[in-house]
This record gives C-alpha cells, structure tokens and sequence, in this order.
C-alpha cells in the first residue's frame, strides 16, 4: 500500500483549496480582461477584483477601500515600513520593531539603518512575548513607525496587539502588524487593535502564492514603491495579478465560513501531538508561550538531536515538517527567533516546528507518534553528546 504522506507545515505555506483552484480557472478562462480596461471584457475583470477586495475587507472586517493588494506578505511589509519612513520626509527618522520579527521585517529595517534611520530591535522574553511597556519606553519624538507582528512564524507566540496599538496610538506613532500568521487563522477584527497597517498573504490561508495584501487605515499617509501606473489607489502600481487575487478573495470567503470552527479543531490536532510528544519522548521541550499561541503551531527542541537530521528522516517516510522558517531553511546557523528567546545554539539547533491546518486528520499525529520516537531514539544513540 502507498504510504500516505502528512504535511505538518502550514505555516510555511497550505495546500490550495480546491474551491480556489476552480475560482481562479474559471476566471482565467472566462474574466481575464485588465481591470483597467473601460470595455466590457475589462469591466468583469474589474467587477471580479472588487468582489475579491469585498472579501478580504470582510474578514478583516475593514472597509474594502483600505484594501491593497500586494504581491504577498513580504512585499505588504516593504511596502509598510519603507512607505511610512519615507512619508516622513526626513522629519521622522525612527523605526521600532523586535528581534523575533520574520526577515521581511528584519531585513527591511536593517536596509532602512544603512540608509540613515534610526532603529530600535526590541528584545522578547524567554516565551517570546514583547512587554508592551517596552514598546512604550522606545518611543522617541521622531519615532515615524513601530512594527511588530501578530503570531510568530516559528513559535506560535501571539503578541499582545491591541495594547501595543493602544501604545502606539497614545503616542500618535504608525503601528504596523505583520499579520501574515494571524490573518484567516485566529479570529480577531481589525477595529478592535488600534493598527494602522496589517499585512496578509494568501498562501498561507489556502489561497495561491504570489498574492497578499495590505490594509491602510483610511487617513493613513504612505508614500508608494512602485511608479507607473494608478492601480490600487496609486500604491501599488502595475497590472493587477487578477487570478491570484481572485484566489485570494475566494480563500478569505472559505476561512470565513470556518473562523469559529477551524481553530478548535485544528488545535485539538496540535495538543495531542503535543501531549504524546512530552509523554513519550524524554528530553523534550516546547519552545515559545503555551497560553499566547496559535493553534497550529508546536515548536520544541528534542536534546541530543540534530533538527536537520530530525527533519530529513520524517521526510523520508513522508512527514514534512520544519526546522524554522521556509524564507531561511537551508541558510547555516540557528533560527535568528530561537536565539532572541534565549536558547543556546545548541538547544535551537534540535528543534523543529509542527504546523498543522485545515487538511490534517487525527490519523496524521498518530503517523508522527508511530515514526518520531524511533528517528529520535536513533539519533540520540548515535549523537555523541
Ligand atoms: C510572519 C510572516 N511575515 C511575512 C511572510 C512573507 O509572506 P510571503 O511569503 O507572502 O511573502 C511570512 C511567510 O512565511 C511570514 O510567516
């Protein structure tokens, strides 16, 4: 019998539904036109976008104006932070964000340090979680921007983000939140955190890749990346990815329907391999909060084993799982968020992150509990430590 292969990580990226998969064929073959165009075969095009943008509004529970489509969640981050800075023109020169940040953020704020802003990278505690009196301490008069995201990518670990919005807005200072690992995932509505800008991407809530999206908060000033062009409010200019976003739309209706149900089931998945993990393998840790985490994510450090070679040998009887973040596998060294929770390099180095989505079935933990014990015990015994 073929063996039947469990993928446990949604958090790098989900299967797309199949309901977006007929969404955005049917709209290849029959509404392909530019939404730009004023004839008819453009004008659908234009309708189906609007639709999608009504979809996303919806879940995000925003007005559909304060849409902006993006190429993904990288790109709705660059387009944040860079924005906002260089709307300041050069009055306000100051950027916070924190260490655990995904390196859409990280990156884009160490661009933003060698190009003359001032940057402060809040550290975390030892659970991942940022103290938004913290937050509060860093603010300075020329603070342009805070930056911090919703969910942890490796962890799990949710960020008090309506506080630090409250922080934010005290101050009159722009808070962003990469949204990336929240949006379509955990319930929240939009009105309720005091952000001014979210970042989203569809792949990661069973839509295609390729696609994400920004909200703007209506009065928000944010200078554009692109040139050429007026799409997306002159944001985000350039011929609209319409089968993507399509997609995208269609995914966000999907997640709605699901947002009550989903996350309970999805997390009873997660807390049973949890469990059986602690109750059957010795010398395992759980990395990150336990009370502040979303439910997909298990994120532990199994001693003595190499995470890599813990990785290689599920995927070998067909488990994919991860050893961090999909954006930096395959780059030497620990995770960059490990390490700024504390753990040694050692420790961050024999972890792995199980993440679970709308598709895994009781019978998946059940693989993994039958597979995992023995690929550990093996490496322990070859380990020398
Ligand atoms: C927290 C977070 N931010 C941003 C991104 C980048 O999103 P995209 O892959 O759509 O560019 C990811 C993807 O892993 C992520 O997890």
């Amino acid at each position: 019998m073929p063996m039947k292969s469990v993928y446990l990580d949604n958090a790098a990226t989900t299967q797309p539904a199949p309901e977006v998969v007929a969404s955005m064929t049917e709209v290849l073959e029959t509404h392909w036109g530019n939404p730009s165009s004023i004839h008819e075969v453009g004008r659908w095009a234009r309708v189906r976008v609007e639709e999608a943008r009504q979809h996303v509004a919806t879940l995000l529970d925003c007005r559909p104006e304060e849409i902006v489509f993006t190429s993904g969640g990288t790109e709705a981050d660059n387009l944040a932070i860079l924005g906002v800075l260089e709307q300041g023109q050069g009055k306000k020169t100051h950027v916070i964000t924190a260490a655990t940040e995904h390196h859409a953020i990280l990156d884009t704020v160490h661009w933003c340090q060698n190009n003359g802003f001032d940057t402060t990278i809040l550290s975390v505690a030892s659970d991942g979680r940022l103290d938004p009196s913290e937050v509060k301490k860093a603010i300075q008069p020329e603070t342009a921007l805070i930056s911090l995201m919703f969910v942890n990518n490796e962890l799990g670990t949710i960020h008090d983000i309506a506080e630090i919005g409250r922080v934010a807005r005290e101050a009159g200072v722009v808070f962003h939140t990469d949204a990336v690992q929240a949006f379509g995932i955990i319930p929240f509505s939009v009105a309720d955190l005091n952000v001014d800008l979210v970042s989203m991407s569809s792949h990661k809530i069973y839509g295609p890749k390729g696609v994400g999206a920004l909200y703007v908060k209506k009065g928000t000033r944010l200078n554009p990346r692109t040139h050429g062009g007026s799409q997306e409010r002159n944001l985000r200019t350039g011929t609209e990815n319409v089968p993507g976003i399509i997609g995208f739309g269609n995914a966000c209706q999907l997640c709605m329907e699901r947002l009550e149900s989903a996350p309970p089931a999805i997390q009873a998945l997660r807390d049973r391999l949890e469990k059986e993990i602690l109750e059957t393998i010795a010398d395992v840790s759980v990395n990150g909060s336990r009370m502040h985490r979303s439910p997909g994510i298990l994120n532990c450090s199994f001693k003595g084993c190499e995470g890599e070679a813990l990785l290689v040998g599920l995927d070998m009887q067909g488990i994919y799982v991860s050893t961090g973040s999909a954006c930096t596998a395959g780059s030497t060294g620990a995770s960059h968020v490990l390490r700024a929770i504390g753990l040694s390099l050692e420790v961050a180095q024999a972890s792995l992150r199980f993440s679970f989505g709308r598709y895994n079935q009781p019978e998946d933990v059940d693989r993994v509990m039958e597979v995992l014990p023995k690929i550990v015990h093996r490496l322990r015994r070859m380990s020398p430590v």
